[in-house]
């Protein structure tokens, strides 16, 4: 396996395509509509020429089984990396893929100036939750939501 700098033309289906699985991860049951689909892939496009967003893609025989996409963001005056987005083909998972993009990720946003990096997840989505605890990450914040009656 390699891991290398996103290329737009190898890589935007898949991104895309990882984009879409953890989506539906998270939110089981919201419909991707085309308009969220058009976001998403111009979301992802965007790496290209931001120099505060970067993506890795971990590479098999030259086809993409993972992704991950880095940001640079700000908490107060606080550098940190942001994790967007990681996505590991179903065949390929629980075989240390995440774990190598994050090292890239980490290294990337060390360059950055961060320090530390972050992610959300939900709480539905326990393969992620459970992967990302054993790559040493902890909660340290909580998002509460209550459903508004009509
Ligand atoms: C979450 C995800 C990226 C993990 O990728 P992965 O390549 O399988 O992760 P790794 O193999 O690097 O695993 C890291 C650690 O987590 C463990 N792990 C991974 N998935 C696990 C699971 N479902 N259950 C238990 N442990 C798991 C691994 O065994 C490993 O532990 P170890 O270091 O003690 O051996 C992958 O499951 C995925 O793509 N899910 C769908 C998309 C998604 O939900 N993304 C997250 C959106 S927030």
């Amino acid at each position: 396996m390699d891991i290398q700098d996103f290329d737009i033309r190898r890589d935007l289906d898949y991104y895309l395509e990882g984009g879409k699985v953890a989506f539906q991860e998270s939110f089981p049951g919201v419909v991707i509509t085309s308009d969220l689909e058009r976001d998403m892939r111009t979301g992802i496009a965007g790496i290209n020429g931001n120099e505060d967003m970067a993506g890795f893609t971990a590479l098999q025989d030259n086809v993409p089984i993972g992704s991950i996409l880095v940001c640079l963001q700000w908490f107060y005056n606080i550098p940190q990396g942001y994790i967007d987005s990681i996505y590991v083909k179903e065949e390929y998972r629980k075989s240390g893929v995440a774990k190598e993009l994050l090292a890239a990720a980490e290294k990337w946003a060390l360059r950055k100036g961060a320090r530390s990096v972050c992610l959300d997840v939900s709480n539905t989505n326990r393969n992620a939750v459970t992967a990302y605890e054993k790559l040493g990450f902890v909660a340290t914040l909580t998002q509460m939501e209550r459903v508004i009656e009509s």
